[in-house]
Order: structure tokens, then C-alpha cells, then sequence
């Protein structure tokens, strides 16, 4: 049978802030397939509200956003990363605005117009610009449209990278990357990708938790992928819950922006009493992992599903003005958020950890780079502050853009790599044990490796993530592959490689939050997993 196979110089899995950026940053000599496992415009980037953290006003300090950063991190950030990062934090936003992103502005005393910056937790400064509570979808379909005029640039929608290909794997001496098997999702065949460099921009991996802030594109597949080839992973016991999702039967995963709180906003138990002074001095605008322990603690003690967030002691038309996305879905939903308060709950938003990468994105596989949410780049630390994703996304992609210009690559001809061999295997007759699986797995993700954790409930998520693994696998062998099974058989070697790092931290530390071990350990460390063929 003859397989479709395909030749690039670069071959980007992911269609985000991180990739796009990244394909962008390319001199347009590089030929470029740019894949997503659904529309272009589907991933976290589009959903971004609260905007990105750069250093724009005079009073502010790349000192100051560094600290903060530190801070927020909880001792484990690594400083010249977030040195690195901070500094250019600047020249992104300007980058950006070039393109053409309408960022808010505002009128200043000496009638200038300049941007509008708000306040999130953990910033000692108003520094996160933003267009409106819409940031991400004003980037994402700002540089899309750049993308789309670049004749050097191929999208593939519909696209699931299944595997990364390896020298070592296909029987040649080496170990660098070939490029990747792919799912093309409209005729259900596996494709051959080929490319002298290979970048992971798949994103985050918060599907693995029943009740989270993300799309469904986030499940961790570039992690997965790239520990299945041999790279490393970090820190993968730093998952992020947002304090303030919507609690609404009818939304899934609404988020209600940190942004709220930038401006005033308060949370209060059920019975209008706000609660945060008890747990922090910044009350509301802690950084996420204080609040969002809170929230759950205050629910746990009262038996209460929700809290509420309180912004109607503003002005209607600063609310409809800054917040006019938010407003419009709780309206559609039946809540005026200019009149009453909003039910909230936490929920699982960003994974700080990911595939180790150094400075330039590159990771341990050579010509196999990692940018954006996939990545771990040390950037977050222990729990990454509010609007620091988006920027690190920018500024790596074009780290690694720059660092994939320098590398002089021989590969450059068609090698024999064998196609994906489907020989063995026929279609399911069984889809139901997907589906439970899956249900099963973000299930007890969030019952026992959530907010809080003990050794207990870690060892008791360990114990079915294998037995899950060991059904997956023998499915994964004997029947067609599906994007469902794909994204199941990820997110199931992500909760793996969550569940063995929380494990091994023996101390309570940003978001990994332990009863059994309540307090923080002198010496600060990374959580760094090694696959078994590595090296
Ligand atoms: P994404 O934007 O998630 O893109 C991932 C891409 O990979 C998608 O195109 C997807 O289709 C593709 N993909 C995944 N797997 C495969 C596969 N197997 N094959 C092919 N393609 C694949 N951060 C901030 O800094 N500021 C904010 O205000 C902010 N607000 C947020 C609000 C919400 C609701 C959410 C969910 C996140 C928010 N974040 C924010 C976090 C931030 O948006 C993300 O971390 C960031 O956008 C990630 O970008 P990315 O390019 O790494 O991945
Ligand atoms: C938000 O707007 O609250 C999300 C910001 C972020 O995740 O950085």
C-alpha cells in the first residue's frame, strides 16, 4: 500500500502562540509544515483572557517581573531563565504590536495615548497588557493571519502527530530526530512526516483532570511523545488549578479571568463573607496556588460547591468595557455580573512542567526542539505566575528559531523510513473501553493527585494509571488507532510521569501540595525524570 509521505526543512506540531511564533520567527528560506490536530484557531492560545506580563510602564522593573516571577515560583525557577525571559519581554510586545495586535490603550494625564495595564496575582505592578479579556484570540488570529501569507508555510489541519521518528528507531546509527507519524484525521490513514528539525508545540496536558479551564487539544501529547523517544521530563508534579473557573451546569470550562481581581473583584463564601485575608496578606491577589488552596479548603470545610467572585461594586460600563466577554457568556447563562456575584471553582488550567529543554528550546534529542505550554524550561518553578505563559511561549519560539538558523543539518534527502505498519491490527469493535477509560482516568486525577495530595491517594492513582496503561497498550496493539485512543494512551503516560514526580517531592512546594509532608525542604530541587532510553 502506498503511503503518503511528506518533506519539510521544519516540521512544527502545534498551531499556537508557540508555534506560529516559531514559524514566524523562520527566514522564509526554511519550508515549513505547520500541523494541528484541529482547526488552526483550537488550543489554548485562543482562549487566553487576562493578557501577557512585560515590562512596558516607567515605573515598573525587569528587576521587579523577575522577582515577582521568583516569588511566585515558590525558590525553584531557574534565574537566568527567568532572567532571559523577562528581558525581552519588551521586544515581544513591540514584535506583536508590529503585527498588528490591538492591544487596550488609554488615554494618560498629559492626554498621550498609552497601553492599558492590569494587575494579576503574584505582580507587584500593573504589567499585563491585554485586548480587553480576549488577548488570546487577538494574537492567535493576529499572527494566523501572518502564517497565512507566508508561501514558505504549510498548515495541516486535522493533523495528529501520533509518534516522533528517531534515528536509533528506524535502524540507522544516531539518535537525532526524523520527523513524526502522523493521523490525518479526515481519511483515517498514517502519514509520514520528514523534516530536518522537528518542534513540539502541542501544549498543555490539563485534560488529564476531570474539571479544567482548557480545550480538548491539551492533552499532553508532545510530552508524551518526546518521553516515548527518549527526552526527559520536569517537574510534572506542578499542575496549575486556575481558583476561578466558572460553576455553571451549562459551561464547560469557562474560565473568569484572574484580571477580575486585578480590578477589585472579591471572593466570598456563600454567605457573602470574603475569606482570602485569612489565608494570605494579598488576599485576592496572592499568586493562583495560595488562592485556589483556599477556595478548596473553604469548600471542603463548609460542604459548598462553589465560592463567588464579586465585581458588581463597579461601574457597568467599566465592567462591559474590560471584561465584555465574560459579561456576555454569564449573561447568556442567566448571571449579570454587574448585579450579582459569579460562582467559581477551581479548576485544572496549566501544566508547568514538560519535556526539559535548554535555553533554545532544544531537548535531549537532537534536531527535536520543545516550545510553549509542552515545554519545561524552568521558567515557572513551582507554580507559574499569572500571564508568564504566553510570553514564554514568544520569547523560546523565537530562541529556538534563531538556534535551528545556526545548526548546519546534512539530512536533507528522503531517507527510507518504513511506514506505519497497520498489518497487525483491525477496527475496534469495543470504543466503550475508550471512552470509560478515559472518564475513569480525569476522574480519580482529580480525586487523588489534585490540590491536595497524600502518599495514600498518590499510591492508590499509581496503582489504576498502570492497570490502565496495561489495557491501553494491549488495545493500542491490536486495534486501528482513533485520535480518541491516541489522546487517552498520552494522557495516561502524562499522569504517569505526574503521579511518579509528585512521588518523589517529599515536601509541600507551590502547587504540589502534600498533607504528609506539609513543609517546604531547605534545599530547592527539580523533579527530573529519566526514560528508560535515554541517553
Ligand atoms: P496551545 O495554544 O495550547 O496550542 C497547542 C497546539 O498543538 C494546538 O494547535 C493543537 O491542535 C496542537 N496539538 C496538540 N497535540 C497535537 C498532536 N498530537 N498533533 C498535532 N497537533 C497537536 N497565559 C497567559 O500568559 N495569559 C493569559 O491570559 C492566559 N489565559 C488563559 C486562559 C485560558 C482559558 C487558558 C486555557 C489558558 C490561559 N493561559 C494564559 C495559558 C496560555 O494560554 C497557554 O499556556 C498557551 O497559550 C499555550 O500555547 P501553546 O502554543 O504552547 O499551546
Ligand atoms: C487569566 O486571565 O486569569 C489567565 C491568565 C493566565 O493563565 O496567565
Amino acid at each position: 500500500m502506498s503511503v503518503k509521505s511528506h518533506q519539510h526543512d521544519v516540521l512544527v506540531i502545534g498551531s499556537g502562540a508557540a508555534g506560529m511564533t516559531l514559524a514566524l520567527k523562520l527566514s522564509t528560506d526554511y519550508q515549513v509544515a505547520l500541523l494541528c490536530k484541529d482547526v488552526s484557531s483550537e488550543g489554548s492560545t485562543y482562549y487566553a483572557q487576562g493578557g501577557v506580563a512585560a515590562v512596558l510602564d516607567e515605573y515598573d522593573s525587569i528587576d521587579s517581573h523577575i522577582q515577582d516571577t521568583l516569588v511566585a515560583g515558590a525558590g525553584i525557577c531557574h534565574t537566568d531563565v527567568v532572567k532571559f525571559t523577562v528581558e525581552q519581554s519588551p521586544a515581544i510586545i513591540a514584535w506583536l504590536v508590529d503585527l498588528g495586535v490591538k492591544f487596550d490603550t488609554e488615554t494618560a494625564a498629559d492626554g498621550r495615548q498609552e497601553f492599558h495595564l492590569t494587575q494579576e496575582g503574584g505582580h507587584s505592578h500593573r504589567r499585563v497588557i491585554h485586548a480587553a479579556d480576549a488577548t488570546g484570540r487577538e494574537i492567535g488570529s493576529t499572527l494566523a493571519q501572518h502564517v497565512r501569507d507566508r508561501a514558505n508555510v504549510s498548515i495541516f489541519e486535522r493533523y495528529a502527530a501520533v509518534d516522533l521518528i528517531t534515528e536509533n528507531e528506524v535502524g540507522r546509527p544516531g539518535k537525532r530526530c526524523l520527523g513524526a507519524y502522523v493521523l490525518n484525521l479526515e481519511t483515517q490513514e498514517v502519514e509520514l512526516f520528514q523534516a530536518r528539525f522537528v518542534v513540539l508545540a502541542t501544549g498543555g496536558a490539563s485534560k488529564v483532570y476531570l474539571y479544567t479551564s482548557n480545550p480538548d487539544t491539551a492533552s499532553g501529547d508532545g510530552i508524551a511523545m518526546a518521553w516515548r523517544a527518549g527526552c526527559r521530563s520536569g517537574n510534572m508534579e506542578f499542575n496549575q488549578f486556575h481558583p476561578t473557573c466558572l460553576y455553571h451546569p451549562l459551561a464547560k470550562s469557562f474560565l473568569i479571568s484572574e484580571a477580575l481581581r486585578g480590578e477589585g473583584a472579591r471572593l466570598l463564601l456563600p454567605d457573602g463573607t470574603p475569606f482570602m485575608k485569612r489565608f494570605d496578606a494579598r488576599e485576592e491577589l496572592a499568586p493562583r496556588d495560595i488562592v485556589a488552596r483556599a477556595i478548596d479548603h473553604e469548600m471542603k470545610r463548609l460542604g459548598c460547591d462553589c465560592v463567588y467572585l464579586d465585581i458588581s461594586h463597579k461601574d457597568k460600563d467599566f465592567i462591559t468595557s474590560h471584561f465584555p466577554t465574560i459579561y456576555a457568556r454569564c449573561l447568556e447563562l442567566g448571571i449579570d455580573i454587574c448585579t450579582s456575584p459569579i460562582p467559581v471553582v477551581p479548576a485544572a488550567h496549566y501544566t508547568c512542567g514538560g519535556i526539559v529543554t535548554d535555553i533554545n528550546g532544544a531537548t535531549d534529542i537532537p534536531n527535536l526542539y520543545a516550545i510553549g505550554e509542552s515545554s519545561f524550561t524552568g521558567l515557572h518553578g513551582a507554580n507559574r505566575m499569572a500571564s508568564n505563559s504566553l510570553l514564554e511561549c514568544m520569547v523560546f519560539a523565537s530562541a529556538a528559531a534563531r538556534h535551528i538558523q545556526l545548526q548546519q543539518n546534512s539530512i536533507s534527502a528522503a531517507l527510507n523510513i518504513p511506514a506505519w505498519d497497520e498489518s497487525q491490527v483491525t477496527d475496534s469493535d469495543e470504543d466503550v473501553v475508550i471512552s470509560h477509560n478515559w472518564d475513569e482516568l480525569r476522574r480519580f486525577m482529580w480525586d487523588y493527585v489534585g490540590i491536595v495530595r497524600t502518599d495514600k491517594r498518590l499510591q492508590r492513582a499509581r496503582r489504576r494509571t498502570r492497570l490502565l496503561a496495561q489495557e491501553v497498550s494491549e488495545y493500542y496493539s491490536n486495534y486501528k488507532i482513533t485520535n480518541d485512543l491516541l489522546e487517552l494512551r498520552n494522557l495516561i503516560t502524562v499522569a504517569e510521569l505526574i503521579i511518579q514526580s509528585a512521588i518523589q517531592r517529599k515536601e509541600s512546594r507551590g502547587l504540589h501540595f502534600t498533607l504528609d509532608y506539609p513543609n517546604l525542604l531547605p534545599e530547592a530541587k527539580d523533579t527530573i525524570l529519566v526514560p528508560p532510553n535515554f541517553g
